[in-house]
């Protein structure tokens, strides 16, 4: 990447293990603010398990280790002092299933607001939670029925209420795990529309399994295999005129 005063997060040279067994190697890229990067590659190449490097959810699981470098804003997020609670609303992440708690809409978004001691009083927390529903697109859908279970909510409501709950506590990346995996072409579509709206305030990194969906949605494209990145950059050329055969045979279907 050239350009540096938009550099988020930076990797260098980082591997993962399950216990012997070796998930990514040696993956060093830079992921920019204000954009979407795309995590794109076969099945159980390590999009996954990359991802949840940048925000330390490997952390929870057992036997997992990691090496390298990951750095936010300069600072790496691996080092001892790093709050890691802090690090994740900074680094916020969603889920291929939507995972709303099983509480009201109201509380879905205010729980991490209020952990964070974000709102002092009832009529601050009312206006994170009405901000972050309406930069989330589900203010009108849902402002009559805030006590109403968050699970009662359709699929592609329930994902938006996800991408509310992260955004409430103001992260400056949103990480997205396959997030339209689970939901129809029209809920799709609108959490589509909305990556592209809240991508001038985050970065947002999106792993896809939909090649059409990274070329709508993103700016930068990453393509691992095997638990390597093997070619990262401008979403267009990497559709269009990749330099690596393996890039080429994945986005012309030939493995995947
Ligand atoms: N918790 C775990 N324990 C052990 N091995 C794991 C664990 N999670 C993932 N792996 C292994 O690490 C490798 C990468 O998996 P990962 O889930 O990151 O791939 P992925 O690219 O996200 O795949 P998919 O597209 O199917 O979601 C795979 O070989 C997988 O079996
Ligand atoms: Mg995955």
């Amino acid at each position: 990447m050239s350009e540096n005063s938009n550099l988020k997060i930076s990797t260098r040279g980082v591997n993962v293990f399950y216990g012997e067994k070796q998930a990514i190697r040696d993956v060093s890229i830079d992921i920019a603010t204000e954009h979407v990067t795309a995590f794109i590659g076969p099945s159980g190449c390590g999009k996954s398990t990359f991802l949840r490097t940048l925000n330390r959810m490997n952390d929870t699981i057992a036997g997992c280790r990691i090496e390298g470098e990951i750095k936010l804003d300069g600072e790496d997020i691996y080092s001892s002092g790093m709050d890691v609670v802090q690090l994740r609303a900074r680094v916020g992440m969603v889920f291929q299933k939507p995972n709303p708690f099983p509480k009201s809409i109201y509380e879905n978004v205010a729980y991490g607001p209020r952990i964070h001691g974000l709102a002092a009083t009832k009529a601050d927390m009312d206006a994170i939670v009405e901000k972050s529903l309406r930069r989330a697109g589900l203010w009108d859908e849902v402002k009559d029925r805030l006590a109403d279970a968050g699970t009662a909510l359709s699929g592609g409501q329930q994902q938006r209420l996800c991408i509310a709950r992260a955004i409430a506590v103001s992260p400056e990346v949103i990480l997205m795990d396959e997030p339209c995996s689970a939901l129809d072409p029209i809920a799709t579509a609108r959490i589509e529309e909305l990556i592209d709206e809240l991508k001038g305030r985050y970065a947002i990194v999106i792993v896809t399994h939909s090649m059409q969906q990274a070329a709508r949605v993103s700016q930068r494209t990453a393509f691992f295999h095997l638990g390597s990145m093997v070619e990262y950059g401008e979403t267009s050329t990497i559709f269009t005129n990749p330099r690596e055969e393996r890039t080429k045979d994945y986005i012309t279907g030939r493995y995947g």
